[in-house]
């Protein structure tokens, strides 16, 4: 039984990571800036998890998660995430990405802590120049929020070479599932059409970006995590497949009967502001090989699932 430290713990891929880490056996020290009251709940039936209160740009604070408990491993999902959000608070995006990111290593380092698994982004690679991308794509961010999580991923390099550090980067991409935090596809689709709203979005029909059902994202986070030796640096955990966003639509509206969903063609802004880079499909053949993962959701079967679930919680 291990004790690992999950970062960003009380967040959507965090706490779902926390579950699966608990699930099995391990011992959990989840730290974020707030406590996830399901994380609470949960903390008080099972005592191998440890809630900690801790602010990730702030160096002491995470110091004493490491003088506190025995880390074996590290789970790094704390971030600012996503291009709107990294956009808006730029100097917050940097403190908490990448400054983070330092203190998280300078403690690994201070505490003779090896492994860290960070949860990267197809975000680092910027424009997309085939349909389909491996990990040796040019890494060229066109957002504030993949140029942050470029520089944590190098920072974890370095740390790497210089300090015996082993940071095992998993770029996952346009993650799905329940109650994301953040108002995005296929979750806004899926809520319009069990609410029995019209949506039409005027432009974006034609992205198309690779989905990844939240569970297979946190089963290739564990692969990496337990993985004995590793001949990478950096893996893409996704489905291998980039369905555009209007055949996304067409997947929801075959699962909600009477759904009214029209996406037109043409390109695709974030927020109807920040034009997206150009996306496609992460080629997960290295991840296949030397991890063993396998997507358990394609597409289809993910929206099918994500519909249930949505529709449980609404009752209807
Ligand atoms: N959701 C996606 O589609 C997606 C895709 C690719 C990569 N990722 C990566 O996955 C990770 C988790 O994303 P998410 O979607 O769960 O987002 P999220 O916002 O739900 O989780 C991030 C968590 O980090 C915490 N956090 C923020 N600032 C902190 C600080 N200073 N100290 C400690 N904790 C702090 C937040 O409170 C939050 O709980 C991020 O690293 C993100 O870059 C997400």
């Amino acid at each position: 039984m291990k004790t690992i430290l999950v970062t960003g713990g009380s967040g959507w891929l965090g706490s779902a990571v926390v579950r699966r880490l608990l699930e099995r056996g391990d011992r959990v020290v989840s730290a974020d800036i707030g406590i996830n009251p399901g994380l609470a709940a949960l903390a008080r039936s099972n005592d191998g998890l440890i809630n900690e209160v801790a602010d990730l740009g702030e160096w002491s604070q995470v110091m004493r998660l490491f003088d506190k408990h025995p880390i074996d491993a590290v789970v790094h999902t704390a971030a600012i995430v996503g291009v709107l959000q990294c956009a808006d608070i730029p100097a917050k995006a940097l403190r908490v990405n990448v400054e983070g990111m330092v203190n998280l290593l300078e403690a690994m380092r201070f505490h003779g802590v090896k492994r860290v698994i960070h949860v990267s982004t197809e975000e680092t690679y910027g424009d997309f120049l085939s349909e389909s991308i491996t990990e040796d794509h040019v890494q060229k961010p066109t957002s504030i929020y993949g140029l942050t999580k470029l520089a944590a991923e190098h920072y974890g390099d370095v740390y790497s070479r210089d300090h015996g550090l082993e940071c095992i980067h998993v770029r996952t991409c346009w993650v799905y599932g329940p109650n994301l935090p953040r108002p995005r596809m296929p979750q806004t689709y899926v809520d319009a059409a069990l609410r029995g709203e019209r949506l039409h979005h005027r432009s974006g029909g034609d992205l198309a970006v690779d989905q990844v059902y939240i569970e297979d994202t946190v089963t290739g986070l564990l692969l990496a995590l337990d993985k004995e030796e590793h001949r990478f640096r950096a893996y893409n955990v996704a489905t291998g497949e980039a369905p555009t966003l209007s055949q996304v639509a067409a997947l929801v509206a075959a699962e909600v009967p009477g759904a009214d969903l029209q996406i037109d063609a043409g390109p695709y802004s974030h927020g109807d502001r920040i034009p997206t880079a150009r996306k496609g499909a992460l080629d997960i053949s290295r991840a296949r090989a030397e991890l063993g993962y396998e997507p358990a959701f394609p597409i289809g079967k993910g929206i099918a699932l994500m519909v249930r679930i949505s529709r449980e919680a609404r009752g209807n």
